[in-house]
């Protein structure tokens, strides 16, 4: 048993997608969010850049005492695992390998589409696992740089014709391949999931890595006897831009206004 609360990053508002689900699997857990909304997009650095990020993120989490960093960010998991991160010294979890099986399972026909940042693209994470787990699956790629951007400024509504028109642009890769799942490789996709489903149909499984992470971190805190218990779980929010604006887009798509206000960190007070 172990009450310190659990640690999850993102470059905003994607690694809400695993929070959420966190939340309701492991109620009783405490969570310490944070949101690099003052350096986003991750998706278009490089990988040295990145690797300093997810060192000053784990870095400010490891400051509030957390049991467990959750990266819930497709750019960060496909770039480096624990190892890479100096001065980690907490388990770690990405979201790359449980969303990579979740699509490696569901699949009938073999044929898996992956959409990711530029970053996550370009490192051919999903690809490379999916062809150890999968070696006949075909295996299509897209990136949608443009995705994040439109989360970010709470283009989100379903019949929002902004992200309606992008989303059909980026998808129309697929239309040869017919893939029957469909891994939205970054956390923030899932908050347009509507849109890309309406795009996609019915017919295409779509898998979000946050959800498929917060199952692997619920096992791994059960089998090293982490876990938590005996009282409800609280959240608490950081950013390093406005908090305003993190606040209204969170809440709109958690379904229900934050419990406490969003705390603010500033980006200068991350760095080495
Ligand atoms: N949500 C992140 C990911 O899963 C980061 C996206 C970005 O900042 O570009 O890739």
């Amino acid at each position: 048993m172990d009450r310190r609360p659990i640690g999850i990053f993102d470059s905003g508002l994607g690694g809400l997608t695993a929070l959420k689900e966190l939340r309701q699997l492991l109620p009783q857990e405490d969570f310490i969010y944070f949101g690099d909304t003052g350096r986003v997009p991750y998706g278009a650095r490089s990988p040295q850049t990145l690797r300093r990020f997810a060192m000053e993120d784990v870095r400010f989490l490891q400051g509030h005492d957390v049991k467990m960093i959750v990266a819930a960010c497709g750019t960060i998991s496909s770039i480096l695992s624990g190892e890479g991160i100096e001065g980690l010294n907490v388990p770690f979890a990405g979201v790359v390998k449980a969303a990579a099986e979740a699509a490696c399972r569901a699949t009938q026909s073999g044929r898996i589409g992956v959409i990711g940042t530029s970053a996550t693209i370009r490192s051919g994470s999903y690809e490379r696992l999916i062809k150890r787990l999968l070696p006949q699956a075909q295996v299509t790629v897209q990136a949608c740089p443009l995705f994040v951007p439109l989360v970010e400024n709470g283009y989100i509504e379903e019949d929002n014709p902004v992200t309606e028109m992008v989303v059909r642009d980026y998808l129309s890769t697929f239309d040869l391949q017919n893939p029957d799942t469909l891994i939205l490789g970054c956390t923030h996709y899932p908050l347009i999931a509507p849109v890309i489903r309406r795009m996609m149909g019915n017919g295409v499984t779509l898998i979000d890595p946050g959800r498929e992470a917060a199952r692997h971190v619920k096992e791994y805190l059960f089998s090293h006897g982490l876990q938590t218990d005996g009282k409800t779980g609280r959240t608490r929010y950081f950013v390093s831009a406005d908090t305003e604006d993190f606040d209204g887009i969170a809440a709109r798509f958690l379904g229900h206004p934050l419990e406490c206000a969003v705390e603010h960190v500033d980006v200068d007070d991350l760095c080495w």
